[in-house]
């Protein structure tokens, strides 16, 4: 039987991975500045990770959400204390696009409206609801498109009350740093307006955190930087650094009922150790603060690239924009130099996501890498 073909796929064969380096089958090592999607967080193979899976599996891996899961607990505890996220309420679930999909049932739930207001360029999963708020006809199915989405430029807040003050819309989801669409943010006020017009109209605001958060912007989540307060925090990508993982942290005045959301593998007991063990690395070696320092040496050795226009995003989620389409000098970067790097939507962005440990020396490749190649 052959494999659905949906995945153009580059023709290397990982089979070891360690800290930000992963390693083919012909033991090629490849310096990993994508982060398999930005999902690795702690590193490849984190001995710490691989321990608290490996001991909790000898426990238990997995038990239904029917009886008591104190690890669950304890992760919500541990969420709360790294992301300054206080009051909310956890629910765990398998991937980003079911998180937002969560996220988007219980605005539709908590206000009993159908309407979404989404962005241009937004990508927030290929599931019903998810994908219908994701701006990239191609991937909506008739089905899919049955929801009542409406899309608006990043930042015009206009366009976004004439649209609330209809007064259908459940909700107003957005990355507050577009991924997939090309590490664009739009200024506080805009995310501090639409905070407050949600509140008039009765919509809940949903952060799609699903790749900026977990640490990857320097802070816990990239809203933070905003000032604002969610309804609805959805996550998943670096949580369990490769373990399928995601989840929702949901503001109190959304009350819970049994039945309400519920799923078989979400919270489980191994996602949940792989998560907690996340979070302590991060805590122990200070990663986030570790991603602020390293990204201000990353922007300035950016400068000095030729040919670049500007560079994009925060942290490390991160977008080198030149003055071409970057797709023959993303295959360079890892054929010839052995360099991962990520795609956007806009052709002329080389997106970089790697693990939160890089350090100067793996900046300092990368770019040589690319002096070399834009010389060529
Ligand atoms: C911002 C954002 N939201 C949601 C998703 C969907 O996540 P998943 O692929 O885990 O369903 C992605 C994936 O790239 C994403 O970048």
């Amino acid at each position: 039987m052959s494999l659905f073909n949906v995945y153009p796929l580059f023709d290397i064969t990982p089979i070891f991975a360690k800290d930000v380096f992963v390693y083919d089958k012909n033991n090629t090592k490849y310096l990993d500045l994508y982060g398999g999607h930005a999902v690795i967080s702690i590193g490849h193979s984190h001995p710490t990770y691989i321990s608290s899976i490996t001991n909790q599996l000898q426990k238990i891996g997995f038990y239904s959400n029917s009886v008591q899961n104190p690890l669950q607990e304890k992760l919500a505890q541990k969420l709360i204390q790294l992301s300054n996220c206080k009051n909310y309420e956890l629910f765990l679930c398998n991937s980003g696009a079911e998180a937002n999909e969560n996220a988007l049932k219980l605005a539709s739930f908590h206000t009993q409206k159908k309407g979404v207001l989404a962005f241009k360029n937004s990508f927030h999963g290929r599931t019903s609801a998810a994908v219908a708020a994701t701006d990239n006809a191609k991937i909506i199915a008739p089905i899919n498109a049955q929801q009542k989405v409406n899309f608006i430029e990043l930042g015009d807040l206009e366009a976004a009350e004439n649209i609330l003050k209809q007064g259908n819309t459940c909700a107003v989801i957005i990355e507050c740093i577009q991924g997939v669409g090309g590490l664009d943010e739009s200024t506080t006020l805009f995310y501090q307006g639409l905070e407050i017009l949600c509140k008039k109209y009765n919509s809940l605001l949903i952060a799609d955190e699903v790749q900026a958060g977990f640490g990857r912007t320097g802070d816990f989540f990239s809203f933070q930087k905003h000032l604002i307060t969610p309804d609805i925090i959805s996550m998943a990508k670096g949580m369990g650094n490769g373990f399928p993982i995601g989840g929702i942290l949901i503001h109190p005045k959304i009350k819970a009922s049994y039945g309400l959301l519920g799923t078989t593998f979400g919270g489980n007991h191994l996602a949940c150790s792989a998560s907690l063990a996340v979070l302590n690395i991060i805590e122990k070696e200070q990663l986030m603060q570790h991603v602020t320092k390293i990204s201000e040496y990353f922007l300035a050795e950016a400068k000095k690239l030729p040919k670049l226009k500007n560079t994009k995003g925060r942290g490390l989620m991160l977008g080198l924009e030149f003055d071409f389409p970057v797709a023959e000098l993303r295959k360079k970067l890892i054929y010839k130099h052995h360099i991962f790097t990520g795609s956007a939507a806009n052709p002329n962005v080389l997106r970089i996501l790697p693990p939160l440990t890089i350090t100067k020396q793996h900046i300092k490749q990368l770019f040589e890498a690319l002096k070399k190649e834009i010389h060529e």
